[in-house]
């Protein structure tokens, strides 16, 4: 397994240019399988996961072809409608292609994803929500049988506003009889980006960024070609960079719409973050402050951005409270920065974090994705040699990070196995 050696104290000092969102790319390579027509994406980041759903449609029997940054998919008929054990394993947004297969197939087989390590993370609202619009669903030997004949719109009205779970209902109900409404719908950018990109295949959806949202079905849908959007997590993750090594960087594609919350945040945190030229320019000049901070669904503090604003508030002079309110165990990161000489106590959904102003360098493993980019942060700003192993979840969703850290000045390389 590769590892990541990083000799931390070098300040950021350049530009970064983000790739296409992790978690709208997913679902619209997905979201192909509503059409028998060619999809022609654009701004396709070159991550683990992408090869993952990539292979997941393959074993569909869909053509899929990547160059570059572009993938064309067709899934003009399919071989099987399972989605085995093994792919969902290392990658629960398989379980987005339910809704698709329910529209466009009548039937689908998927694993269950069972818990991971940010929490136990159920499904039952996609369930719930396929119920309602008329599939009929069991659960065998580790699998969703879920079948159709028809899909009928009906209002849907989610306990918790769940991401993924929102759209693969507008997946499946973009095919579907009649109207559908969705109370209490994510609002996420990624979201609003599979609506919009439904919309392009011909799809009716309105209300999209919004808790509620309509989608009029429609009896086919067409081939289209759709740019995707720049990543707000990998963006958030080097404004965070930016703020730890006290350094200067110019994070280009990030959109500010997008990342309201996390630039109050950093900017309270004593960073100085501006709009310039397609992009946000991230400065620190002065000492990291103490912020407290709740994650919450979107537009609230992504709970994708908790792991590296702690590793940043172990870098302030001072207390600070971050809650993870939408994973019940999002902590997994903790243990490795207090190997790193943090003082942080986990008491529930809260951690309190008492900043010294340092860390040193320490051997840490890589828990989960986001964790893992929190502990290179704190290998970047620490003192000393850090090295993360495991870091297969880093390349899960960023891309070349050390690539394009050494660029803007960072010593830190990748060891192969
Ligand atoms: N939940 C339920 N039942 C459900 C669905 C969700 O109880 O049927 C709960 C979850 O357990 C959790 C909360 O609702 O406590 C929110 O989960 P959500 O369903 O919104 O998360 P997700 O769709 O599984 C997506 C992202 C995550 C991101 C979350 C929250 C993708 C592929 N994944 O997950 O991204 O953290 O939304 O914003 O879009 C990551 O990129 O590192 C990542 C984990």
């Amino acid at each position: 397994m590769d590892k990541m050696v990083i000799h931390g104290g070098e300040r950021l000092i350049g530009e970064v240019q983000i790739g296409g969102a992790k978690n709208a790319a997913l679902p619209l390579f997905i979201a192909a399988l509503l059409t028998d027509e060619e999809i022609h994406l654009h701004n396709v980041p070159a991550l683990r996961d992408i090869d993952t759903v990539e292979k997941l449609l393959r074993n569909m029997g869909i053509t899929v072809k990547r160059e570059g940054f572009d993938a064309t998919i067709q899934a003009k008929s399919l071989d099987t409608i399972e989605a085995p054990y093994d792919l969902v394993r290392t990658m629960r947004a398989s379980i987005l292609v339910l809704g698709p297969l329910l529209a466009r197939a009548h039937g689908a087989k998927v694993s269950l994803p069972g818990g991971c390590a940010i929490g136990t993370r159920p499904i039952n609202l996609h369930l719930d929500g396929f119920h309602a619009l008329g599939a009929e669903i069991d659960l065998e030997h580790g699998y969703i049988h879920a079948k159709a004949d028809k899909l009928a719109g009906t209002t849907i009205d989610l306990s918790l506003p769940t991401v993924t779970g929102t759209e693969n209902l507008m997946m499946a109900a973009a095919l579907a009889e009649g109207t559908t409404i969705i109370e209490n719908a994510a609002r996420e950018p990624e979201v609003v980006e599979v609506g919009n990109f439904i919309n392009k295949m011909g799809g009716q959806i309105s209300g999209l960024g919004t808790k509620t949202v309509v989608i009029k079905g429609v009896s086919a849908l067409h081939g289209t070609d759709y740019t995707i959007m720049p990543d707000r997590v990998e963006a958030a993750t080097y404004m965070v960079a930016a703020g730890m090594t006290r350094g200067n960087l110019l994070i280009k594609g990030a959109r500010p719409q997008h990342l309201k919350a996390v630039i109050d945040k950093l900017s309270e945190a004593g960073m100085e973050i501006h709009e310039e030229n397609g992009g946000l320019r991230c400065l620190m000049t002065g000492s990291i402050k103490s912020v407290d901070a709740k994650t919450l669904p979107y537009p609230g503090f992504p709970t994708d951005v908790q792991a590296q604003l702690m590793a940043m508030m172990c870098f302030a002079n001072g207390l600070s409270v971050i809650s993870e309110t939408v994973f019940e165990n999002r902590f997994m990161h903790v243990g490795e920065l207090k190997r790193m000489g943090a003082d942080i106590q986990v008491e529930g959904h809260s951690a309190i974090i008492r900043g010294r102003g340092e860390l040193s360098g320490a051997p840490v493993m890589a828990t989960d994705l986001r964790a893992s980019a929190s502990l290179v942060l704190a290998g970047l700003a620490a003192s000393g040699t850090t090295e993360i192993s495991r870091i297969y979840h880093l390349d899960r969703g960023y891309e070349r990070m050390e690539e394009k850290l050494r660029v803007v000045g960072a010593n830190i390389r990748r060891v192969k196995a």
